[in-house]
């Protein structure tokens, strides 16, 4: 039956109801219950038909109202659903603009590009050229034209990787610096001041301080009159520069088939300052390579006239340089990949 107290309860239960309103599904539904084509309060609209005529008009003005307020309501409470959503939805997308950003990672130098920089910068400072050659070597310039031949014993001295003869070519890893001294000296006339900084390699069992592949700086440096003592100078003032400090150095006779006369260069120990230790077995010296006046037949070799030019050469382990600067007991670190080893530098 349509009466007031019907009408009041409704208006009271809808109230209810719309406090539990929290996404689009359950004001749809709420709309249904009461304002869709079966809604309670349409349906009450259809009873109004059998009303005595005095109540007619009253009721229907109620419905009128009611549904009017009803409509109002779940208008505003739709309104406030979409202001939600759309807050949330903001709150998704947006980010804290003064967060710290994630921290790129820069890379750094290995520290055998380190000493191979500072190397070529010191010669460089001396006029000397810094130059490049192939680390896959024929046999003819890793040894023959060095005064290597064929059969000589001199060659077990840097045994090697041989790889696949190429048109009866046969080649190999360079297992020194110095085949370039050749490849230079057949495009260049005298006066000539190079360097070679570079990879090699030897077939050979590894321990603290030789690996199968290792780096060496060559030097060469020809002329009309260059002679011992300006091996000695360059040498000398290269070290100082090198390692910041007075060092020594000593030119111990040696045998090498590529000059004549040859020698070992010897430096003071930086770790005891040539008083005699662990790291230079007590000598007070540190072997760090060869040296020599370039031999008659490498000239030849290369296509210069021995009667007219002469010079030095010399080659020494990068990688030493690098252990006796940094003070690394093997080198084994410089291959490892271990960013505990390689953070340092
Ligand atoms: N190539 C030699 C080696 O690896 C080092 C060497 C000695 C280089 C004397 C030279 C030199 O240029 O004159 O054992």
């Amino acid at each position: 039956m349509l009466s007031e107290k019907e009408l009041e309860g409704i208006s009271e239960q809808f109230k209810k109801e719309i406090e539990k309103i929290d996404s689009e599904k359950t004001l749809n539904e709420i709309f249904n219950r009461y304002l869709g084509k079966k809604g309670e309060i349409t349906c009450f609209f259809g009873l109004i038909k059998d009303l005595p005529p005095k109540d007619k008009q009253k009721f229907g003005a109620k419905l009128n109202t009611l549904k009017k307020d009803f409509l109002e309501i779940l208008e505003k409470e739709s309104e406030k659903i979409k202001e939600k959503f759309n807050s949330e939805k903001l709150e998704k997308e947006s980010f804290d603009v003064s967060a710290p950003g994630h921290k790129i990672t820069k890379g750094h130098l290995h520290p055998v590009t380190l000493v191979r920089r500072e190397v070529e910068q010191i010669f460089r400072g001396m006029g000397f050229e810094s130059i490049e050659g192939p680390e896959v070597e024929t046999e003819w310039y890793n040894f023959d034209s060095l005064n290597v031949p064929k059969d000589h014993p001199a060659r077990d001295m840097w045994d090697t990787f041989w790889i696949k003869d190429n048109n009866g070519q046969k080649n190999l890893l360079r297992t020194h610096t110095s085949p370039v001294q050749v490849r230079y000296m057949e495009k260049h006339l005298p006066p000539i001041k190079i360097i070679v900084p570079g990879r090699a390699y030897r077939h050979e069992a590894t321990d603290a301080s030789h690996e199968f592949q290792f780096h060496q700086v060559e030097g060469l440096m020809i002329d009309e009159n260059i002679n011992v003592a300006n091996l000695k100078a360059i040498l000398l003032n290269f070290f100082r520069k090198f390692f910041k400090k007075d060092v020594e150095i000593r030119l111990r006779p040696s045998f090498f088939p590529f000059t004549e006369p040859s020698f070992e260069i010897d430096i003071s120990c930086m770790v005891c300052e040539g008083k005699g230790c662990s790291a230079c077995k007590k000598t007070g010296w540190v072997e760090l390579g060869g040296a020599g006046i370039v031999h008659p037949n490498v000239l030849k070799a290369s296509g210069l006239n021995p009667k007219l030019w002469q010079g030095f050469a010399f080659g020494m382990g990068m990688d030493r340089l690098v252990m006796m600067k940094y003070k690394i007991n093997h080198i084994k670190w410089f291959n490892s990949s271990d960013l505990r080893f390689l953070k340092q530098f």
